[in-house]
Parts: structure tokens; sequence; C-alpha cells
């Protein structure tokens, strides 16, 4: 095998018909794709992100009519938001149909669905014949990668048998996740905004994400402790007496001037989906053990903002 192990369409789908694991472009962020329906490939997904079994997986179709093979009692609301924004980075939660093994779903008895845009994920979809199950391709906890090179840098000798290289990720954060089991929620903020579904649906809840310490998780997945880089990375107001270390760098936002000069700015003109393209890259550049501290600024917390503002706060240590 050629190391990194890059691959061409053609061969990931074939792969990906074989039962084996591969990581797929998609408008978000990078997947680590297996057949949806294949216990042995869910199970390595696990393994190769070492992620616990209780963080369910999401399934990629490349159809809306697909949705009827891995979710059932689908409500009008469902197919309301299907056609407004997929393909795109929205994820349902819908009851789940025996098809999927509970693998996949945790246990749970839903299952999220997503519909990507990138035309290299729908064809790898289409041509492996199968849905495909695929969370972010990066270590559990760690940040999630928008380059086929995130990708490699942090999963290439652990046993996937290849990665496609789409490019960049035009989206750069994870999709939306809206259960529509139950009322309309929010689980996990993206791109497509409360306000967007909302527009759809009427109303929608949006969940407070947060986990507190020795109880349940509010959605499963969302550890307070998420998308870390190595280096610490503080988010937020620094308190007064906060001594900066020497190496600190700084990843600003806009023109708002910050107590280090800026390092790198995700948008010279607070421009919300340029910084969200570029946020994990950045991330990703900075983690490097020449640096003790990244700097973030403050990001507005509305729109797509709110995704940033939820990554940013999981990334974020606590001082
Ligand atoms: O943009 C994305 O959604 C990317 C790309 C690859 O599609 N995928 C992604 O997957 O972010 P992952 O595994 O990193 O995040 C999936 C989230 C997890 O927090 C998981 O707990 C939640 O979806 N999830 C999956 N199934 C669920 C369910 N049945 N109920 C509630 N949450 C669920
Ligand atoms: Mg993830």
């Amino acid at each position: 095998m050629h190391f990194p192990p890059w691959t061409s369409v053609d061969d990931a789908a074939r792969l990906l018909r074989d039962g084996l694991v591969v990581a797929i472009p998609t408008e978000t962020v990078y997947g680590l794709a297996g057949n949806a329906y294949e216990p042995k490939a869910l199970a390595q997904i696990f393994a190769i992100k070492e992620r616990p079994t209780f963080d369910p997986l999401i399934v990629h179709i490349c159809e809306i009519s697909q949705l009827a093979d891995v979710t059932e009692n689908i409500p009008e609301a469902a197919y309301a938001l299907a056609k407004a924004y997929w393909p795109g980075p929205m994820t349902m939660i819908l009851p789940k149909k025996d098809c999927i093994p509970d693998l996949c779903t945790s246990g749970l008895p839903s299952v999220a669905v997503r519909f990507p845009s990138h035309p290299v994920a729908q064809e790898i979809i289409r041509k492996a014949l199968v849905p495909l199950a695929a969370p972010s391709a990066n270590l559990f906890k760690h940040v999630s990668p928008t380059t086929a090179e995130h990708v490699a840098a942090q999963l290439a000798d652990r046993g996937l048998a290849g990665i496609v290289d789409g490019g960049p990720c035009n989206v750069g954060v994870e999709s939306t996740i809206v259960s529509l089991v139950g009322e309309p929620t929010v689980l996990r903020p993206g791109a497509v905004t409360p306000e967007m579904i909302a527009a759809v649906v009427g109303n929608v809840k949006v969940k407070e994400s947060t986990s507190k310490p020795g109880q349940p998780m509010a959605a499963p997945g969302q550890c307070d402790t998420h998308y870390r880089p190595q280096v610490p990375l503080f988010y937020g107001k620094l308190p007064a007496e906060f001594k900066l270390p020497e190496r600190c760098v700084r990843i600003a936002f806009g023109d708002t001037p910050g107590v280090i000069p800026a390092t790198l700015n995700l948008s010279e003109t607070g421009d919300m989906l340029e910084a969200t393209a570029k946020l994990y890259a950045y991330m990703h550049d900075l983690d490097d053990p020449r640096y003790d501290l990244i700097l973030v600024d403050q990001i507005p917390n509305v729109g797509v903002g709110m995704a940033l503002n939820d990554r940013l706060k999981r990334a974020s240590i606590k001082v």
C-alpha cells in the first residue's frame, strides 16, 4: 500500500464495497466512511478514530429517496427540510429502520442521516451502492479535518484503506444536527442556522449542548472537551491577571486590535462564512509545539457564528 494511501473515487467505492474504511471529502469536513449496513466496517471506524461506541455515527446518502431506506415514520417536516437544505450541511435524526445496525446508532432507536453536497462524496456513495456511515475523519476529541492532508496527518498509519483528496472543504464546520424525533430540535449548530430551519418547519428548539459533569450528555457526542488542538487554545475574555506565555499566537477575526498582533486572520472584513471555512485549518496550522498558547478572537454568536462559538468553547481551556 502507498503511504499515505491516496485513492481514486472508483477505487474508494470498490474498497467500501469490500467492507473497508476510506476517508472521503464532504463540504463540511472529511469523513471516515464505511458501509452503514456492515457492523465490521462500523467497528473499524470506531477503532481507527479511538471513538467510544456510545457516540453514534451519521449515515450519508446520495438521494432524498434513500431516506426511506434507513429511517421510518418520516414526518412531513423532514421532507420539507430535505427539499430546502439537501444536499447540504444538515443532518436529520429520525427513527431508524432495522437494517441499520445498533452499533451505528450506539443502541439508540434513531439514526442521523445526511445528504452531502460535495460532488465527490455523492459519486463515492453512488458507486459504493450503499449508504455510508461516516464520522469526521479525526481522532476522538481532536480537531476535524478540512483537507486530505489533515486526515493523513492524524489517521494515515491507523489502518484505513484509502484517502480521497477532494480539496479543502468549503463549509469547514460539521453539519447542523436537527432531531425530528419529537419537536424539531437543533442538537448541534452548523451552517444551516436555527432561523433557516424555523423558516421551513415553523418552530425549532435549540438544545443547550454543554454536558454537566457527572450527568448524562444532553446529546451523544457533545462532550465539553472536543475539537481540541494539542497546544492549549483559549477562547473568550482573558482575565486581567492572566499572564500570557512567551510563545503565544493569535487567530484574529476582523480588524479589532488584540493583546498581541494577529498571527492569522479568519476574515479581515468580518465575513462569517469565510471565517468558518478557515477556522479548523488555522487550528491545525498553529497546533505546533513551537507555540504555548493559541488565542482566538471573540466571534459574534449569531447565524453560523453560533457553530463557531459552540466548537471554540469546547476547544478552549478553562482559566
Ligand atoms: O458534517 C458532518 O456531519 C460530518 C461529515 C463527515 O458528514 N460528520 C460528523 O460526524 O461530524 P461526527 O461523528 O463527528 O458527529 C456526529 C454527531 C455526533 O455528535 C453524534 O453523537 C451525533 O452526531 N449523532 C449521531 N447519531 C445520533 C442520534 N441518533 N441521536 C443524536 N445524536 C446523534
Ligand atoms: Mg466529529
